[in-house]
């Protein structure tokens, strides 16, 4: 039986973030075909060509099965185990995206070689910053036409504020592209624009000032690449392990993911580079993942995967020790314990592994509704696990039930739904119907579309004269009871019970916070 540490040592999980048609999903697939699973691949491509549009999107998200089956995926390459996580592209859903980057270790950053950094890229990367995650750049479609590399280069330095290190430097670009040099081993990767891929494509040691790279891409092009390399070389600092651990510096890749090229490149990077599983905290102490104790978090929750059982799967990162199938583990925010009897493990190959996990890995865990984000499943120790947020959502509508009957039904479908993490239920102390807060307009859409088939409840959203909501506390219990009773209508009980204040317009919730000093109002609520 290999060690913990062995096991540790052998692998990465990480997610990648980019603006919607960087190329997320074509790269997705590319680094499964590295890892032997091209029949995921389909799945993944299926999904990237049926999200464009709306009512392509919500069919989709029905066949559950497919966009649970891409959330996480495992695949070995050159004996490491990679965990991928899959996040959301449509920025409705940017929630859930921040909250499975807090069960990642480092992410991929996609960029468009002709646009740069774009909107989403910009804020998915604030939230990694948040948590000093090491990124790795991906410039791709360098098969087309883009922006001069080192002006990307300089766009990540400034807009990020991220030291840069090219790994990988493009020889050419678009139709003149005639491969990327690799700066670590001083050989270039060529390019054959007449194959669709290259996962073996041709590669020629050759130093820089070797004529071997003047045969191997031409003259004018080896010369402009001297040229480039030299600027290169003397602007930007030399790779340092620990600055990327840190977050501060990025090691940049370029390649097409159209095309498998510079994609072998990039996930050996991954596994060269990236951190194995890191240590995470909780509200005790910090959990190293070589604890021999199995400890984790759920991170996602996804309801009727199968709408006649009413379970649901949540998805677990395993944060230290080795798990086996039929272990008890203690549900902390409960106090009970669960047998973990049928994991669900995303493995595209070697089934054989199922009966086991390590800390860094992803398992799905069937339950009927017992488990929610943010909840710490422990084997010994009492503690929870933190850096989960539940975010103040941007978008308030009231629930409005066609038929009065079914109020407790209607009540069950947006707790349950609710429980995946991605709308918020509000119950106003005043009595009157539920609010319900998504962090994306699109959510209602989907909201409505499942309450039918999965609930068949005729349900929809209107305006019910909120556009924000916000937790609130106070250290002195009587505080909180005074702000209570002077807004009686703004005031609503999250699932929890806890106290929120909903606000008509951004003036009144100024008003509120100025007139209430002794109030805390919290945009994001930690679970628990
Ligand atoms: P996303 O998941 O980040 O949204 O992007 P996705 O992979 O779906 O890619 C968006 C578009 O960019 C797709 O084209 C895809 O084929 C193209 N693309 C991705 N990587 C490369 C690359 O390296 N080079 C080039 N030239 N194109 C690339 P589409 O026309 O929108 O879709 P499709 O019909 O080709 O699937």
């Amino acid at each position: 039986m290999t060690t913990l540490s062995t096991e540790l040592a052998l692998r990465r999980t990480f997610a990648i973030i980019s603006h919607p048609d960087a190329g997320k999903t074509t790269l997705t697939e590319k680094l499964l075909m590295f890892g032997g699973a091209i029949q995921m691949a389909g799945a993944v491509r299926a999904r990237g060509e049926q999200r464009r549009t709306r009512s392509d999107w919500m069919a989709i998200e029905k066949e559950r099965g497919i966009s649970v089956s891409a959330s996480v995926m495992t695949f070995e390459h050159e004996g490491l185990t990679y965990n991928l996580l899959d996040t959301p592209g449509h920025e409705d859903f940017s929630e859930d995206t921040y909250r499975t980057l807090t069960a990642v270790d480092s992410a991929i950053m996609v960029l468009d070689a002709a646009k740069g950094i774009e909107t989403q890229t910009l804020k998915l990367f604030e939230v990694c910053r948040m948590r000093d995650m090491p990124i790795i750049t991906f410039i791709n479609k360098v098969d087309r036409e883009g922006r001069e590399p080192i002006d990307l280069l300089d766009e990540v330095e400034k807009t990020l504020a991220l030291d840069v290190c090219p790994v990988t430097w493009p020889i050419g670009m678009g139709r003149d592209l005639k491969g990327v040099y690799d700066l670590v081993n001083d050989r270039v990767i060529m390019f054959d624009p007449g194959r669709g891929d290259h996962i073996a494509a041709a590669v020629v040691d050759a130093p820089l000032d070797s004529p071997k790279l003047d045969e191997a891409v031409g003259a004018s092009a080896a010369a402009r690449l001297r040229d480039e390399v030299e600027l290169v070389r003397g602007g930007y600092p030399e790779f340092d392990l620990e600055s990327f651990r840190a977050g501060h510096l990025t090691p940049v890749f370029f390649g097409s993911a159209l095309k498998t090229f510079g994609v072998a490149e990039l996930l050996r990077g991954v596994g060269r580079l990236a951190p194995s599983p890191l240590a995470r905290k909780t509200n005790t102490r910090t959990v190293e993942p070589t604890e021999e104790k199995v400890t984790g978090f759920v991170f996602k929750v996804q309801a009727n995967m199968d709408p006649n059982h009413r379970d649901r799967i949540a998805f677990f990162r395993l944060c230290s020790g080795r798990f086996k199938r039929g272990m008890k583990l203690k549900h902390v925010r409960s106090g009970k314990v669960m047998a973990l009897v049928n994991p669900v493990f995303f493995l595209a190959r070697e089934r054989e592994l199922a009966e086991e996990a390590y800390a860094g890995d992803i398992m799905g865990i069937p339950n009927h509704g017992q488990l929610r984000i943010g909840d710490t499943l422990s084997e010994s120790e009492d503690f929870h696990f933190l850096g989960i947020p539940t975010f103040a959502p941007e978008v308030l509508r009231r629930a409005r039930l066609d038929d009065p009957m079914k109020a407790k039904q209607l009540k069950k479908a947006l707790d349950d739904l609710a429980e995946e993490g991605v709308s918020q239920v509000f119950k106003p102390v005043d009595g009157s119907s539920w609010i319900v807060g998504v962090v994306g307009p699109l959510q209602f859409d989907v909201l409505t579309t499942r309450i039918e088939s999965e609930y068949n409840i005729r349900a929809g959203f209107e305006d019910g004269g909120f556009v924000t909501a916000r937790w609130v506390a106070a250290e002195d219990a009587k505080e909180l009871e005074k702000f209570t009773a002077a807004n009686k209508s703004n005031m609503a009980e999250d699932r929890d019970g806890s106290p929120v204040y909903l606000a008509r317009n951004s003036w009144q919730l100024g008003r509120a916070q100025q007139d209430f000093p002794a109030i805390k109002f919290t945009a994001t609520r930690e679970q628990h």
